[in-house]
């Protein structure tokens, strides 16, 4: 089995990409061969700044590995070290469909949040996207609930590459795997605490509202206490009628690794004040062994450089050899 996901290096990692996706990398380290990537290539895709990148991918690559990514255990690299993911976007931007970009939910969010420029780039992100996992040949790819639309995307064009030009195929060159997204059961959409209908994000949502990984202890504990709820007394897991309750007990249960229902029943006669002290105090818990290891990790760049470049070098062989083959399939290059 092997699974592949890949994270920007944008913003600041939050209590959504660490419950949705960061905690399922680790987990699934022991359960296939994986492969995970720092997405440089993608963040070029709105505004930035090319020193802060460089600051924020080591960053991300710290977090990481602090949280229990292990490059023993799994190929951990940086996207922007491995050409063939930028080549194996052209060859397969022949088989992705523009009226299917053009109907990305993300890219229109992320359009009409710019200023100025809108690129190219931001409009072909998901392609470069379904490269990173079909480089791989990836069974499955463990993401959080808003990118379910990027994954569907990906099948459709490994779909389509195969119909069009691996169905009759002879020789050794193998079609692309469709691959499957992995989704949280419980964890997979963080919502904003200020704003509990909107996703958890340093983009799109409130600052109060949004946990950082690296957030001091204080600060958790006074964003969960100004998390908003509502003005009924139960705790119950309604996510139409209560959504800020509903939030902070998914968080919870995340965090606890148990079910909405073990929840509801820990806090059935609890306030609240006392319940949203409870939320706080776990993740304080959860996140404090993280920002420990991290504060060792990050100051050694060169040590993060190393650890990157052995990925990368491991990468690139496999993703080569896709790459060689989707050439031999489309007709590119000589014969081989
Ligand atoms: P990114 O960097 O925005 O987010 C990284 C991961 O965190 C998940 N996530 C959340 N999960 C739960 N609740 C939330 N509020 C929340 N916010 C974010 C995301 O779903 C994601 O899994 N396009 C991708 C990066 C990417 C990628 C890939 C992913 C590039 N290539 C190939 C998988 C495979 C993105 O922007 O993730």
């Amino acid at each position: 089995m092997r699974i592949f996901s890949g994270i920007q290096p944008t913003g600041r990692k939050h209590l959504g990409n660490f419950i949705g996706a960061i905690e399922q990398y680790v987990a699934l380290q022991d359960r296939g061969e994986a492969i995970y990537c720092i997405v440089d290539l993608h963040a070029t895709t709105v505004p930035y700044e090319p020193a802060v990148l460089r600051e924020r991918l080591y960053d991300t690559a710290a977090i990481l590995l602090a949280a229990g990514l292990d490059a023993e255990r799994c190929i951990f690299f940086r996207q922007g070290d491995v050409p063939e993911h930028t080549e194996l976007t052209w060859l397969l931007s022949s088989v992705t469909a523009f009226g299917d970009l053009n109907r990305m939910h993300q890219f229109k969010d992320k359009a009409g949040a710019q200023r100025d420029l809108v690129s190219a780039s931001l409009f072909t992100y998901p392609t470069l996207m379904a490269a990173d996992v079909l480089a791989y040949r990836a069974q499955q790819v463990p993401v959080g609930d808003d990118q379910r639309q990027h994954i569907e995307l990906m099948r459709d064009i490994a779909e389509r590459f195969n119909a069009r030009f691996a169905a009759e195929a002879a020789g050794a060159a193998a079609p692309l795997v469709v691959p499957e997204g992995v989704y949280r059961e419980v964890g997979a959409r963080i919502m904003d605490l200020q704003e509990p209908t909107k996703k958890m994000s340093t983009t799109g949502g409130t600052e109060q509202g949004t946990v950082l990984v690296l957030d001091e202890p204080k600060t958790i504990e006074k964003k969960f206490k100004r998390a908003v709820t509502d003005s009924g007394s139960e705790i119950r897991h309604d996510r139409a009628e209560k959504p800020g309750v509903a939030n902070l007990i998914e968080i919870l249960a995340a965090v606890r690794d148990t079910s909405f229902a073990a929840v509801e029943a820990d806090f059935a006669d609890a306030r609240y004040g006392d319940f949203k002290v409870a939320v706080a105090e776990a993740v304080i818990e959860r996140l404090t062994p993280v920002q420990e290891r991290y504060a060792e990790l990050r100051p050694d760049e060169a040590a993060l450089e190393a650890i990157l470049a052995a990925g990368a070098e491991k990468a690139r062989t496999i993703a080569a050899d896709t790459v060689a083959d989707v050439r031999q399939l489309m007709g590119v290059g000589p014969n081989p």
